[in-house]
């Protein structure tokens, strides 16, 4: 079945070019995107009889994707943001991620974390939840329902964290056995992603098991990498034959065996820059999260120049906006911080922000983030006529959606061809 929509289409096939289609038609057939044009008869001949939806005034764009976010960490949103990484891990994340034990209270939690990644426009997430099993099943089965794509990982830990979130090698694999079964049947829009919480959380012996699972069932790799310098600084003590934090993962399997993103990379150069190059790592960057808990600011110009993969994270609750149209924003400023210390350093355009956060970031989805023919429809509907009071371009007015908008100004989201209705909480 085709369906032809009709709007102000906006999209970056490229990193430095936006697409703009004034009064354009996106042909979309079986959840495929066909192709764009501003002269409907093109897709009439071809498919006489497709229907076609009007969104008149509206913007078109492909929906947003969080390629690093922690659903245990909702309740904690906007607040803790006293201390650094290691502390912050301990005094706050820790005691709420142990709650997810309790399925009811997981259930009320994720209910509204999915939810509310429904109302910002993130149609795809690579997620973390917990050590616990069941609370995750959960968390795949609430996306499921809703038609959302996701990544969704039980985390992975036994080593330096609380009793309540330590597990056994064993369990672990279990755990993770059962899930694979689960996701039979989930059309691949929901999988499990492999993930070891960070080296310091994880025993050699826990980081060889995680990599042998993800070979074992061709499952992608998400953790965190050199986000904080005393983390680092922990990670050479707990790993002295390690060349670098990377290498830590590599050296289990964990870094680009299988498609890996790790989050933050603040402090990634040299070797274990050339080493993500080497295994094709992809970097989320959470801009957010850096500021919040006292991080740094990750090299994002110099990742891109290098030719690193690089997408945009909410990193919930380090990060406090779960938007990733604000991480746009805030990973814009970033960059103008970098520029300010060192001229040489552009900073990143607006067309670059969104191409990280959809064609970019899409792509660890499969063909995801852009309506290039063959792409999958994933995408949102604008109507910002509350903030276009002056007859503003197709391009200023996407810039101020992005600047200035939030959930009210989105009026349509598509995943995979599917209209997305507001899951129920
Ligand atoms: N490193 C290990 N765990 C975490 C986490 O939950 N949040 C962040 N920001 N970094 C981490
Ligand atoms: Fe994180």
């Amino acid at each position: 079945m085709t369906i032809i929509y009709k709007a102000h289409i906006l999209y970056t096939k490229e990193q430095n070019h936006f697409e703009v289609l004034e009064n354009g038609y996106i042909a979309v057939k079986n959840g495929i995107v066909v192709g764009v044009s501003t002269d409907l008869s093109a897709f009439k001949s071809q498919c006489p009889n497709a229907e076609v939806v009007d969104f008149a005034d509206c913007l078109l764009i492909p929906a947003m994707n969080d390629l690093h976010v922690h659903a245990p960490q909702y309740r904690n949103q906007g607040i803790a943001m006293d201390l650094e990484l290691l502390p912050w891990l301990q005094n706050y994340t820790f005691p709420e991620e142990m709650k997810y034990a309790d399925l009811d209270y997981a259930e009320r939690m994720y209910r509204r974390f999915v939810r509310d990644l429904w109302r910002l426009g993130s149609m795809r997430s690579c997620v973390f939840a917990t050590i616990h099993t069941a609370s995750t099943r959960l968390l795949m089965h609430l996306f499921q329902e809703a038609g959302m794509g996701a990544l969704v990982g039980k985390v992975a830990m036994n080593r330096n964290c609380p009793e309540g979130l330590c597990e056994s090698v064993e369990e672990m694999v279990e755990g993770y056995e059962m899930l694979i079964n689960e996701e039979l049947g989930m059309k691949n829009l929901v999988r499990p992603i492999i993930t070891p919480r960070f080296v310091p959380s994880c025993t050699p012996e826990m980081l060889r098991a995680c990599g042998e699972l993800a070979a074992k069932y061709h499952l992608p790799v998400q953790s965190h990498l050199s986000e904080n310098k005393d983390e680092i600084a922990w990670v050479a003590e707990l790993e002295p034959e390690s060349t670098c934090y990377g290498d830590a993962y590599d050296r289990y399997g964990l870094f680009g065996k299988t498609p890996t993103i790790m989050a933050h990379c603040v402090w990634t150069e040299g070797e274990e820059l050339e080493l993500m190059k080497r295994r094709g790592v992809v970097v989320a960057h959470c801009p957010t999260s850096n500021f919040n808990v006292a991080s740094g600011m990750a090299p994002i110009r110099k990742f891109l120049d290098e030719g690193l993969r690089v997408g945009l994270g909410s990193d919930i609750s380090g990060g406090h906006d779960l938007s990733i149209f604000k991480m746009m924003v805030y990973a814009i400023q970033v960059s103008k911080m970098h520029y300010q210390q060192n001229h040489e350093i552009p900073f990143l355009t607006l067309s670059e922000a969104f191409w990280l956060a959809t064609k970019s970031a899409g792509s660890f989805f499969g063909r995801v983030g852009s309506f290039e023919p063959g792409y999958e429809f994933d995408a949102l509907v604008i109507d910002d006529s509350d903030l276009n009071h002056d007859n503003y371009s197709l391009l200023h007015r996407l810039e101020r959606y992005i600047y200035l908008g939030d959930d009210r100004q989105i009026v349509h989201r598509f995943c995979r061809g599917q209209e997305i209705k507001e899951p129920h909480v």
